[in-house]
C-alpha cells in the first residue's frame, strides 16, 4: 500500500509561474491515493485556476472568498487539524515572510497559522529574492521552527536570469512529501544500508562486463526503507534511476568499490540487491585495447563476495544485525537459495525465478519466495518490485523489534 493512501494532504499554491507545475504535484498526489485539498492565494490564482487544481484531485479547490463563506471557521481551524501535511507548492518569498512573521491575511496563512500538521515548503522566487537577507533570515526562521523546506534549486529562472530560486521539480517534492510522512514509521531511528544495481569490471578503460541487472529492486527497496522512517544509504551501481528523496547516495562502479562502501558502513540492517560480479577480469589493461593486436583472452579471477565477507567471523561480521540477500536462479530457485542462506550466513534470502518472463531482471514484477534462517517460508504471488520491497522491510522491522 502506498504511503500516500488514505492521507490528507493540504496543497497550498502561491503566486509563482512555478504555480503550473501545483497541477502535476495535485495530481501525482491524488493518483498515489492521497485526498488532497488545495487552497490558493490570490496571487497564486493569477497562474492556476482552482479549475484546473479540481479537475486533477476530484475535490474543490479553495481561495480567499472560502475565508468569509459559512465554512470559515471549520475551514482553516479543521484543514490545518485533520491534514497529514500542509505543502505549500510553489511557495513565494511574499508567503515565507508571512509565515516566518505569523501572519495570516489570506485563507493559506491562516491555515499555516492554526496548523498543528507538519509544514513542508518548495521556495520558487528569482534569485535575488531568494538570496536577500531578509528572505534568508525568514527561510532559518521557519527551519528553527522545524518546518521542511525542500529546495529550491538552480538554473533559468523566469527573469531570464540563472540563479538559485527555481521550484524544485514535482517529483522532488512528492519525494519530499513521502519523507515527511514516513518520518515516525517502522523504521524510524533505524538505518538500513541498501546496494542495487550490477557492478561493471572494467577489461580496459572503455569496456567492462556487466549484467542485467536494472537496479529496480533495490531502489524499491531503499524507498519502503525511508517510507518507515529509516536512515537510508543506498550504495548503488550505475543505473538509470533516480535515487529516492532522502537516500544517502554511494556511487559505486565496481564489486571491489561495492565491497569497500558496505565496510565503510555499520546499520542495522544491509539488504544485499545488487547483482555484483563473481569473477573479474585477472588484469585490467591500462590502455583500450585495440583490434590490430588480434582478439584479446581476458582472463578472469573470483570476485570477493561481499555477504560471505559481512557474514564471516571476522572483525566485520558484526557491522549489520539483520543482513537479506538475493538469489537469483534460473534453475532449482529453493535449493540453490537454501544453500546460500546458509553459507552466507543470512536472516533471510529472497529467491527469485529470473527464468519467468515476469520476473527478475528489468521487469517491474518479482515473484518472490522468501527462505528464513529457521526455516520457515513464505511464498509471494506476483507482485511489483514496490510489493516485494514493502514485504522485505515488513520483515526487517519484525526481526528489529
Ligand atoms: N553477492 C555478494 N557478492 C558477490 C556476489 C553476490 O554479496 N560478489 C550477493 C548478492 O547481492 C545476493 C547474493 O549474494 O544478495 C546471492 O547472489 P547470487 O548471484 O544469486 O549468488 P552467488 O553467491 O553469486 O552464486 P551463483 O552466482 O553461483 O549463483
Amino acid at each position: 500500500m502506498s504511503i500516500l493512501s488514505g492521507k490528507h494532504i493540504l496543497l497550498g499554491v502561491t503566486g509563482s509561474i512555478a504555480g503550473y507545475k501545483a497541477a502535476d504535484l495535485a495530481s501525482k498526489l491524488a493518483q498515489a491515493g492521497a485526498q488532497v485539498d488545495v487552497i490558493l492565494t490570490g496571487a497564486g490564482q493569477k497562474f492556476i485556476t482552482p479549475l484546473t487544481l479540481q479537475s486533477v484531485t476530484g475535490r474543490r479547490a479553495y481561495t480567499d472568498d472560502d475565508l468569509w463563506g459559512n465554512e470559515a471557521h471549520v475551514l482553516h481551524v479543521s484543514f490545518g487539524k485533520t491534514a497529514d501535511l500542509l505543502v505549500i507548492a510553489p511557495c513565494t518569498a511574499n508567503t515565507i515572510a508571512k509565515l516566518a512573521h505569523g501572519i495570516a491575511d489570506n485563507l493559506l496563512t491562516v491555515t499555516a497559522l492554526a496548523a498543528t500538521c507538519p509544514i513542508l515548503i518548495a521556495p520558487a522566487m528569482d534569485g535575488g529574492m531568494f538570496d536577500h537577507p531578509a528572505t534568508q533570515e525568514n527561510l532559518s526562521t521557519l527551519l528553527s521552527r522545524g518546518v521542511l523546506v525542500a529546495g529550491p534549486a538552480s538554473g533559468h529562472l523566469a527573469s531570464g536570469l540563472s540563479g538559485k530560486g527555481r521550484m524544485v521539480e514535482p517529483a522532488e517534492i512528492f519525494g519530499h512529501i513521502r519523507l515527511a510522512l514516513g518520518k515516525n514509521g517502522k523504521l524510524a531511528g533505524k538505518k538500513v544500508v541498501v546496494t542495487a544495481g550490477g557492478t561493471q569490471e572494467a577489461i580496459d578503460p572503455v569496456r567492462v562486463i556487466t549484467n542485467h541487472s536494472s537496479g529496480k529492486q533495490g531502489y524499491a527497496l531503499a524507498q519502503a526503507a525511508l517510507d518507515s522512517g529509516a536512515d537510508v544509504c543506498l550504495i548503488t551501481a550505475p543505473t538509470a534511476l533516480t535515487p529516492p528523496v532522502g537516500a544517502r547516495v554511494v556511487n559505486v562502479s565496481s564489486v571491489q568499490q561495492m565491497l569497500e562502501a558496505v565496510l565503510a558502513e555499520s546499520a542495522d540492517a544491509l539488504i544485499m540487491a545488487a547483482a555484483a560480479a563473481d569473477f573479474r577480469p585477472a588484469q585490467i589493461a591500462k590502455d583500450k585495447l585495440k583490434k590490430r593486436d588480434g582478439i584479446p583472452q581476458v582472463q578472469l579471477k573470483a570476485a570477493p563476495d561481499i555477504l560471505k565477507t559481512v557474514a564471516g567471523s571476522g572483525a566485520d561480521a558484526k557491522r549489520f544485525k539483520v543482513v537479506v540477500g538475493f538469489a537469483a536462479e534460473s534453475q532449482s530457485l529453493l535449493e540453490n537459495a537454501a544453500e546460500k542462506l546458509k553459507s552466507k550466513k543470512l536472516d533471510f534470502i529472497v529467491a527469485n525465478d529470473i527464468s519467468a518472463d515476469d520476473a527478475g531482471f528489468a521487469v517491474e514484477t518479482n515473484r518472490a519466495t522468501l527462505l528464513f534462517a529457521d526455516g520457515l517460508r513464505e511464498a509471494m504471488p506476483l507482485m511489483t518490485k514496490t510489493e516485494v520491497a514493502e514485504k522485505i522491510i515488513e520483515h526487517i522491522s519484525k526481526l528489529l523489534e
